[in-house]
């Protein structure tokens, strides 16, 4: 955040209108009387949730609360920092950030990129020399042309056991760096290259950096695994990566559709033959990161794994694992060959895209398979597990679908409609109760008194407009509580340093403080009416009465503990003086 200054931040937020950016993005806003509106981006919204307020230029959606000014928006749609952010909306509208602010400098792993770069390159130019010609044949074997060859950046770690290491340290790149990367070990004080004798695939994160690589054996070596990886290191963790998905995730927001296939293989053939919004697993379960990342993409996710059977199982572990995070998930289990390279490359990339065109719903899919493990003669065992399925249907958000699965388990197992709709329904009333128990609410984790909702009030208006900060610091000057009252001695303190306030930049100024900037969002979300003198002195009347009806009766409890009744006395008419106050008070 502090890499570019809080005026610069600003001069670029009043020059960019937060519609025009958010039109830019590819996202489609619809006027809506003088202000705009748009399907919510960021949860998987049907009908235009998110209001753009052009008079306050900030953004909210009313269903799943996500809001702030247009850098917020950039950074979450882009799933950038904020920094970062104002970096892509100031190049949007053509502001020209001082060089020495640039995001570049505070590319804390500048080092380390610069130094995967260069051995990226190391590898591919090995390729073309004369040792490469039999990992070069390999390739092409495999029709993996020049062409793929340079879009994924594919090298060759030559059978010599430290070129690399001799590379780098003449270049002056200190031996424990390279050790810590992953690019060497170091075995009796002497230093070797990690990947010797294969075929070399950067790995990148997910704006596109190399982080590591993955390696493959090229000559059929029984002795050895047929793919390693650059082991965990602090800039590559395996678990935050899906392998393309920095060349995915634009195609997969477009696309509304992420296709993931099980070996780096595959990924590449899709994604070379022209589907693009491929991301590939690499033979491990999907982790909560990665889930995530998915997540950030807003769309639907299609399993293509292996045709085999452990691509079965894999498909089940983790359409569950979408699927538990309301994501949507479609499955593709291709026939004659064992993954989508070799489809591909058999049958042609217009069969698999045929196939992309027609996935089953993940559940018809996991109905299919389990109902092979039981016995269809057996009542109990059928009874069982057409409960099971009901259960799941019943997660299932798309009302259609919903309908449309239990229509055909209906007739499947020629079980009435109604009976299985009365089951859901018995579902859905016991889930909803479960919810209620456990999460009694789940966008506010706490449950507002009138108290906060008129500080909330209050602190609206003093984001609003420069009257009411001054309002604030005559009639209350201080919240009890910390959280409020650190929220408003920041607006005290940004309206002092501006002149103005503006919730937009105020918002700005207050994103790096997660907490605050959270009730923030929550107060803007809550309130959006016109301001009215009155009603904000209302306010105050209720958080002044709050408040001294708290210090009465912290001073009653305190008269009771005292003995000394001079003491006592003196609590007595202090009482006395704050009923007095607010009498007063009440009739001015
Ligand atoms: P190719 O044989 O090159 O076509 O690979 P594939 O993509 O068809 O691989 P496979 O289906 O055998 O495995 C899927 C993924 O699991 C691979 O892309 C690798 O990421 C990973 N994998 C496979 N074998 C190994 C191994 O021996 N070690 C490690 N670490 N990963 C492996
Ligand atoms: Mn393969």
């Amino acid at each position: 955040m502090a890499f570019i200054d809080n005026s610069e931040i600003e001069k670029i937020r009043a020059k960019a209108d937060i519609a025009t950016i958010i039109s830019s993005l590819g996202v489609d806003v619809i006027p809506a009387g003088k202000d705009y509106k748009c399907v919510c981006p960021f949860h998987d919204d049907h009908s235009p949730s998110l209001n753009i307020s052009i008079s306050k230029q900030i953004f909210k959606c009313f269903a799943c609360g996500a809001g702030g000014n247009v850098f917020n928006f950039v950074s979450k749609y882009e799933n950038v920092t904020f920094p970062e952010a104002v970096k892509i909306v100031a190049d949007k509208i053509g502001y020209n950030l001082s060089v020495s602010n640039s995001i570049k400098s505070e590319d804390k792993h500048k080092l380390e990129h610069e130094i995967f770069n260069l051995a990226c390159m190391f590898y591919q130019n090995n390729l073309n020399t004369s040792s490469g010609v039999i990992a070069k044949k390999y390739l092409k074997e495999r029709n993996i042309d020049d062409k793929i060859i340079n879009e994924f950046k594919i090298g060759l770690a030559s059978d010599n056991k430290n070129d690399l290491f001799t590379l780098l340290t003449k270049k002056g790149y200190k031996i424990d760096l390279l050790e810590d990367l992953g690019l060497i070990n170091i075995i009796n004080d002497r230093a070797y290259d990690f990947f010797v004798g294969r075929i070399t695939f950067p790995l990148d994160d997910i704006n596109g950096n190399i982080v590591g690589f993955s390696s493959r054996i090229y000559r059929g070596e029984k002795d050895t695994s047929k793919y390693i990886n650059t082991k965990e290191t602090p800039i590559y963790i395996k678990g935050n990566n899906l392998f393309n998905y920095s060349k995915a995730k634009v195609a997969a927001k477009k696309e509304k559709n992420l296709i993931i296939v099980e070996g780096q293989m595959d990924a590449i053939r899709v994604y070379s033959s022209g589907i693009e919004n491929v991301v590939a697993l690499g033979g491990t379960a999907l982790t909560q990161n990665q889930i995530k990342l998915i997540k950030n993409l807003n769309c639907k996710v299609i399993l293509c794994l292996d045709a085999d059977e452990a691509g079965e199982k894999a498909t089940l572990i983790n359409g569950d694992l979408l699927v538990k995070e309301n994501i949507a998930v479609q499955v593709i289990r291709l026939s004659d060959y064992k993954d989508p390279d070799e489809y591909i490359i058999n049958k042609g990339i217009d069969a698999f895209a045929d196939n992309i065109k027609n996935p089953i719903d993940y559940l018809e899919f996991k109905i299919k398979v389990e109902e092979h493990n039981i016995n269809i003669n057996n009542t109990e065992e059928l009874a069982t597990f057409i409960n099971k399925v009901v259960i799941d249907i019943s997660k299932l958000k798309d009302p259609i679908q919903k309908e449309l699965t239990l229509n055909k388990v209906s007739s499947k197992y020629n079980i009435s409609l109604d009976i299985l709709k009365n089951k859901l329904e018995n579902i859905k009333v016991e889930n909803e109760v479960a919810k209620e128990v456990f999460s009694p609410q789940i966008k506010n984790n706490k449950k507002l008194t009138g108290l906060d909702i008129a500080i909330r009030k209050v602190l609206y208006y003093m984001m609003c407009d420069n009257k009411y900060i001054k309002k604030y610091q005559s009639k209350i000057g201080f919240f009890e509580n910390k959280e409020y009252r650190n929220i408003a001695n920041e607006i005290v303190y940004f309206q002092e340093k501006h002149g103005i306030i503006s919730i937009a930049d105020f918002i700005s100024y207050i994103t790096p403080n997660q907490d605050l900037y959270q009730i923030v969002l929550d107060i803007m979300d809550a309130n959006d009416n016109d301001l009215n003198e009155l009603e904000f002195d209302n306010y105050v009347e209720v958080i002044n009465q709050k408040s001294n009806e708290i210090k009465i009766k912290l001073l009653k409890e305190e008269i009771k503990k005292e003995l000394d009744l001079n003491k006592k006395k003196e609590l007595l008419e202090e009482i006395t003086k704050i009923k007095r106050g607010s009498v007063i008070n009440e009739n001015n």
